[in-house]
């Protein structure tokens, strides 16, 4: 079983700290809006489809703690709420997705008692975590088929288990080829500045017996040009209309380096990472994350004092290198456009 890294029972929103891994497995509870918008925030949890849903449990928890039996009175603080969640982080669109969902339940159930409404919020919620999970094991079943019957698969970031509700995007793909009899191996980017691939997935992988080997971002290009890479799979925080990716930091130039080598790049991502409303990769919001992850390590300092820094926490990738974008509903290629808006329209 892959981990789950939001729990939920009876009030209480238990995630682990993803800050604190590999070394340390710290879980922490959450009763309150305020405290799940900080673990957004502060990297707590970290993923497109993980942030949506601790997001929902907030929403939920926002909504529950509302003094308010007019509907109006309640909707408006409600929206407040969800204000301070959405204001967390700004590139994946997963967290606004499902704040968006939690919204619209509202004020389809706004002739319903404002007490039914707030306990029906937090099956939504429920629902959301749920769904993720069986999603992304859709996603797994489709993306498997694309994968090598033996081969080595690059991937960066975290796209696991830890960034969803369970069982990953990217993760989710080599996962379920894995469980199919491929014989896959993975090579995991590290990951700089924040190490989600040195941390999280290199742990995630070792945990659940899937062989991976770790190297530092640089590599990449050297074993591509060696043919001991046979495809990337990555995930996204958003994708806009024309296919292009918002992803973390440094998948930009993976995609490159597998265009030049001949080797496919794959995008695995759930429909609700999909933004129509966003025409071109230009458009998408790039988060500026602070200083001190790239000139500290831990505790240590690795650049001198005052250094001039940047940086931004994604990048985007033009849709012209991708092969394809998995999706829940089935494997976007070509027309990235008409597959997107094909891929969004089976859910609604
Ligand atoms: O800054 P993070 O750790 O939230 O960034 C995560 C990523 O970029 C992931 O690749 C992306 O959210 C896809 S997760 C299934």
């Amino acid at each position: 079983m892959s981990i789950k890294p939001i729990q939920y029972r009876d009030g209480i929103c238990r995630m682990i700290d993803q800050r604190l891994l590999p070394t340390e497995e710290v879980w922490l509870d959450y009763t309150d809006y305020q405290g799940i918008a900080e673990a957004i925030r502060t990297m707590v949890v970290r993923g497109a489809p993980a942030i949506g849903v601790a997001a929902a449990f907030g929403a939920y928890f926002g909504a529950r703690d509302i003094y308010a039996d007019d509907f109006e009175a309640f909707y408006s603080q409600f929206e407040e709420v969800c204000a301070v969640l959405a204001a967390t982080r700004p590139t994946a669109v997963n967290l606004f997705w499902a704040l968006d969902r939690m919204k619209a339940y509202v004020l389809a159930s706004k002739d319903y008692p404002v007490s039914d409404i707030k306990t029906t919020l937090e099956f939504e919620a429920m629902a959301i975590a749920d769904e993720d999970v069986r999603i992304n094991m859709a996603m797994g079943r489709k993306g498997a088929e694309l994968m090598p019957a033996k081969g080595t698969i690059l991937t960066h970031c975290n796209a696991g288990a830890l960034a969803t509700g369970g069982y990953g995007t990217a993760l989710g793909v080599i996962r379920a080829a894995v469980e199919a009899g491929k014989e896959i191996s993975v090579y995991a980017d590290e990951t700089r500045p924040f190490n989600q691939g040195s941390r999280l997935t290199a742990w995630e992988l070792q945990r659940d017996k899937i062989p991976v080997t770790l190297i530092c971002d640089n590599m990449a290009g050297y074993l591509m040009s060696k043919g001991e890479i046979d495809g990337v799979i990555v995930g996204a925080d958003r994708i806009a209309a024309n296919g292009d990716v918002a992803n973390k930091i440094g998948t930009y130039t993976v995609a490159i380096l597998a265009k030049e080598h001949g080797i496919p790049f794959y995008v695995a991502a759930p429909v609700s990472t999909i933004d129509l409303n966003i025409a071109d990769g230009s458009h998408i919001p790039i988060e500026e994350r602070d200083a001190r992850e790239v000139t500290h390590t831990g505790e240590k300092q690795m650049a001198p004092d005052d250094i001039a820094v940047r940086n931004p926490a994604f990048d985007v990738t033009p849709s012209r290198l991708v092969t394809a974008i998995i999706t829940e509903h089935g494997v976007v290629q070509g027309d990235y456009q008409q597959g997107l808006k094909a891929a969004v329209e089976k859910v609604r």
